[in-house]
This record gives structure tokens, C-alpha cells and sequence, in this order.
């Protein structure tokens, strides 16, 4: 299908239809954009994980457009999580909570846990709310990107990733490019205490600020829920992603702006903070494939805010 910007970028309330009625959308959120579904629908989900390229038995998350739907979905929700949600939604926030019966396996992989976000771009929560008005209960979205690779943060981006393998009722909507670039943070309600799953747009020291408890974030290696994310190559270009050693001519470079460019490579980015490091990654390391390059040097940012995520995407993106 041809990403058509006019119609899909505002029409959406029928964008909303085409998800009730099975169709997969694409749509912006603040993170990266996601391939979104009818959670309730089976036959659509199957279709998502197709086009994904996304093996059975891992599970989605099921954006909703507010706290008020949270019991729809989920159970014996803890008060952190009440107090996580009334802070950072709509957000780039994810909370993984105990399922109720709508949360079908083909949603949760089969594990007795649902994952839950409220989005804040406003064409995210626009479509939910449409999709809510005509009876829908929750649009499953993965990042909209073939699985494994790096998550898309424009329109232009899914088209490219996704394009060929939708049909024309399948759309993509167009809402600019993702402002925060790295995907939300997920946090397991399911225990007496929260635990980060994957770090993201929520960091650490905001989850302190707003709530006085300190989360660390422990690599996903020894946790048991199953997240894609946790394979270890994930979020990865075709380049090669190399996180120490020396570029040579040619080769592609992502560091910080008071980082100079060594003579002959191509520098893909230059980042003046860890906000703008985390908004271009992506970006630049499509931009890599693009061009054709066959290794991508990457100077990692301080392991600090959004900082924690964009390291763990770096380290898995380079793992293979
Ligand atoms: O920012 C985001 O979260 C984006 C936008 C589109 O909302 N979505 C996204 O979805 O990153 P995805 O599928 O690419 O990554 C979601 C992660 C996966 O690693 C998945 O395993 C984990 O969430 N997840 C989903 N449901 C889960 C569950 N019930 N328990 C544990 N992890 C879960
Ligand atoms: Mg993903």
C-alpha cells in the first residue's frame, strides 16, 4: 500500500473503522510508530505478527486511551501501579499488570500478564478514542518494524520497513517524526515491588522524582517474561553496530556533538543531549542502510535519564 499523506494523516475516524474492521494501522506515537490491531480481533493479530515477521508466543502491548480502562484488561493491580499511571499517562510508560479474561494468549503469549499503555501523541490517542467509540477495547501495537529491526520514527520510515507487505485497506498514518525516538519503559506491576523490563522514555530519576522509589534497571537476561527486546540482537540495521574500536573511511559514526568527526567517516548524527541522542538514533541508523554502509561506530551516551535506554538499545542492537 502507498503511504498516502493527505487522506491518512487526518482522516481518522476512518482509520479507526479500518482497524474495527480488521485492518492493521500504523500511527504515530511519542516513542516510535506502532502497527496497530484490534486486540480483541485474532484474525488481525495473526495478520500483525505476519507482517512483523514476529514469532508466535510474544507478546503485544494493548494501548487503551486512559486509566478507566485499565480493569477492563488487567487485575489485582498493585498501588504503585495506580501511582505510576496517574503520573506518567499518558505517556511513554508500559505497565505489565495480571490479565483479565479479555487478554487473550494471542495477545499475551500465553502468560497470565497483560501489557498496557496510554499514548500521548495526539493522533495515538485520537485513534484509540475513535476505535473506542465504535466498540473497540484496546489497539495492540508493536513497533512497526520487521521483527528484530529498528523501530521506525517516521511515516516514511514504516512505508519503507512495512510498506509491501500491507494490503490497501491497511493504512499508515502520518504524524511527523517521533519525539522522544526510543520506545516506552516497561515496568512488571505483577510483584510487591516494580521492576523495569525495558528502560525508555520514563527514566529512573523521573520515576524518583514523581514517586520517591528508586528502580534499578538489571539486564532483561535473568528475568522471566519473555521480551523480544531481551534477544540479543535486536533494534539492529543491517550495518554492523560497533560500540568501541576506530572508524576508518567510510564507515558510519554516532556520538555527541563535542565528539569530531574523524577524517572520512560519515557522521549519521550529533546529538547536543541525551533527548536529541535518543530522538535521531533510529533515524541514523536507517540513514546507515540507506547508504549502504557496512559498519556503524557508535560513542555511547552517559548512563544516565534517557541515557539507560538508548545504551540498552545500543548493546543489543550491536549483539549479533
Ligand atoms: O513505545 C512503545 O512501547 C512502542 C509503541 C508503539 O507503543 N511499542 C513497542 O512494542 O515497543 P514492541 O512490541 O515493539 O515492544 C513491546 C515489548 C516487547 O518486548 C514485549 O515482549 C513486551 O513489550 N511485552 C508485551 N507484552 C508483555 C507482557 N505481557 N509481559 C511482558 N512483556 C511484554
Ligand atoms: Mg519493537
Amino acid at each position: 500500500m502507498k503511504l498516502d499523506k493527505k487522506s491518512h494523516a487526518v482522516d481518522i475516524k476512518n482509520a479507526a473503522r479500518a482497524l474495527k474492521s480488521g485492518s492493521l494501522v500504523a500511527f504515530p506515537t511519542e516513542t516510535v510508530y506502532g502497527l496497530g490491531a484490534d486486540a480483541l480481533n485474532r484474525g488481525a493479530i495473526s495478520r500483525l505478527y505476519s507482517v512483523k515477521g514476529r514469532p508466535l508466543g510474544h507478546p503485544v502491548i494493548v494501548h487503551i486511551s486512559s486509566w478507566s480502562r485499565v480493569e477492563l484488561w488487567a487485575s489485582e493491580i498493585p498501588h504503585y501501579a495506580y501511582e505510576m499511571g496517574k503520573q506518567f499517562w499518558p505517556g511513554p510508560l508500559t505497565l505489565v499488570l495480571r490479565r483479565q479474561f479479555l487478554a487473550e494468549d494471542f495477545i499475551t503469549g500465553g502468560q497470565e500478564n497483560v501489557a498496557l499503555r496510554v499514548p500521548s501523541h495526539p493522533i495515538a490517542m485520537e485513534l484509540i478514542l475513535e476505535f473506542e467509540k465504535l466498540g473497540g477495547l484496546g489497539v495492540a501495537a508493536p513497533s512497526a518494524n520487521r521483527f528484530g529491526k529498528v523501530s521506525p520514527t517516521t511515516a516514511l520510515a514504516v512505508e519503507a520497513e512495512l510498506g509491501e507487505l500491507l494490503n490497501d485497506s491497511d493504512q499508515i498514518l502520518d504524524g511527523g517524526p517521533s519525539i522522544i525516538g526510543v520506545e516506552s519503559t516497561i515496568i512488571d506491576c505483577t510483584n510487591a515491588t516494580p521492576l523495569i523490563l525495558r528502560p525508555g522514555g520514563i527514566t529512573i530519576e523521573m520515576f524518583e522524582t514523581a514517586l520517591g522509589i528508586r528502580l534499578d534497571y538489571v539486564s532483561n537476561s535473568s528475568q522471566e517474561i519473555k521480551v523480544p527486546g531481551s534477544l540479543k540482537s535486536h533494534y539492529s540495521p543491517s550495518a554492523e553496530v560497533l560500540l568501541s574500536g576506530t572508524p576508518g573511511p567510510g564507515d558510519g559514526y554516532i556520538a555527541m556533538a563535542d565528539i569530531p568527526t574523524p577524517k572520512g567517516v560519515i557522521r549519521l548524527a550529533t546529538p547536543n543531549d541525551l533527548e536529541e541522542y535518543a530522538h535521531s538514533l533510529y533515524e541514523a541508523l536507517r540513514t546507515a542502510d540507506i547508504q549502504g554502509l557496512k559498519k556503524v561506530f557508535v560513542v555511547q551516551p552517559d548512563y544516565q535519564g534517557v541515557g539507560v535506554a538508548i545504551n540498552d538499545r545500543l548493546i543489543k542492537s550491536a549483539g549479533k
